[in-house]
C-alpha cells in the first residue's frame, strides 16, 4: 500500500538556539543539521551571530559559528572566491554559493539548508557521488584520434568564443538540485550542470568525437527530461544558462538527422 507520510526520522525538529548577546549588528541564522552517527532526527539550530566581528559572506557567518560556537557544524568550502564550488547550499531557499552571498543580501533570518534532493552526508555536506559519476560518463576530456601536436591544439579565436558561457562552470551542482526533472529522474537523467559540460566538450572545435558524444545523449532519459523549466538558469551562482545548452544540443540531434 502507498505511504503517504514522510517517515519519522526524515521530519526535520526544532533544534538548540544559542543566544547572542544582542545588539544593532546582530543577526539571526538558522542551520540544518544531521549527524549520521546518531538516531536523531535532523534539526535547525539557531545563532546569533555579531557581524561587527564578522566578514560580510554567508560562509564567513558559518566559519564564525564553527570557529566561536560550535566546532561540530559540517561544510564544505575552499578557495572563498566562487570558484570551486564547493560551498554550494541552499540559502534563503536558494541554491547558491556560501562564499559570494552577502549577508545582507538576505532579509530577516538567514536560512541554510544543504543542497536539496541529495543524501546528506553531514549537516551542509551533500554526497556527490553520483553528480560526479554522471559527469565522468560524458568523459570530459579532448577525445581525439590525432596524435597530440608538439605544442597545444590550436584554436581560431571565432571556435574560442563558443565555449563562453560554458568553460565557467564550476560544477557546484547547484542547478541539478534545483531542476525538477533532476528531482524525480536524477537516476537516469543528466541534468543541466552535466549537459551543459556534455555540451561544452560538443561545440570545442579541438575535440573529434562529436558524433559518439551525441549518441551517447541520444536517450529518453539522458537528455530528454529537460522541460525548460529554467530554475537551472535562475540560480546558477555564475550567470550561465544550462537550459540554453541543453536546447543546442536537441538542436544538433535534429540537425544531424535531416543530414
Ligand atoms: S552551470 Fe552554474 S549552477 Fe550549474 S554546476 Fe555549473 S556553475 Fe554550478
Ligand atoms: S530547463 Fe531543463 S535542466 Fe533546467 S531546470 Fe528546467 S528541466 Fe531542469
Ligand atoms: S568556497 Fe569555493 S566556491 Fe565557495
Amino acid at each position: 500500500m502507498a505511504n503517504f507520510t514522510l517517515p519519522k526520522n526524515s521530519k526535520v525538529k526544532s533544534g538548540k538556539h544559542h543566544a547572542g548577546k544582542g545588539g544593532e549588528k546582530q543577526r539571526r541564522f538558522k542551520v540544518y543539521r544531521y549527524d549520521p552517527d546518531g538516531d536523531e532526527n535532523p534539526r535547525t539550530d539557531t545563532f546569533d551571530v555579531d557581524l561587527a566581528s564578522c566578514g560580510p559572506m554567508v560562509l564567513d557567518a558559518l566559519i564564525k559559528i564553527k570557529n566561536e560556537i560550535d566546532p561540530t557544524l559540517t561544510f564544505r568550502r575552499s578557495c572563498r572566491e566562487g570558484i570551486c564550488g564547493s560551498c554550494a547550499m541552499n540559502i534563503d531557499g536558494t541554491n547558491t554559493l556560501a562564499c559570494t552571498k552577502a549577508i545582507c543580501d538576505v532579509k530577516g533570518e538567514v536560512r541554510i539548508y544543504p543542497l536539496p534532493h541529495l543524501p546528506v552526508i553531514k549537516d551542509l555536506v551533500p554526497d556527490l557521488t553520483h553528480f560526479y559519476a554522471q559527469y565522468a560518463s560524458i568523459k570530459p576530456w579532448i577525445r581525439a584520434s590525432a596524435p597530440p601536436p608538439d605544442r597545444e591544439r590550436l584554436q581560431s579565436p571565432e571556435d574560442r568564443k563558443k565555449i563562453d558561457g560554458l568553460y565557467e562552470c564550476i560544477l557546484c551542482a547547484c542547478c541539478s538540485t534545483s531542476c525538477p526533472s533532476y528531482w524525480w529522474n536524477g537516476d537516469r537523467y543528466l541534468g543541466p550542470a552535466i549537459l551543459l559540460q556534455a555540451y561544452r566538450w560538443i561545440v570545442d572545435s579541438r575535440d573529434e568525437d562529436t558524433g559518439a558524444r551525441l549518441d551517447d545523449l541520444e536517450d529518453p532519459f539522458r537528455l530528454y527530461r529537460c522541460h525548460t523549466i529554467m530554475n537551472c538558469a535562475k540560480t546558477c551562482p555564475k550567470g550561465l544558462n544550462p537550459a540554453k545548452a541543453i536546447a543546442e544540443i536537441k538542436k544538433a540531434m535534429v540537425a544531424r538527422r535531416s543530414l
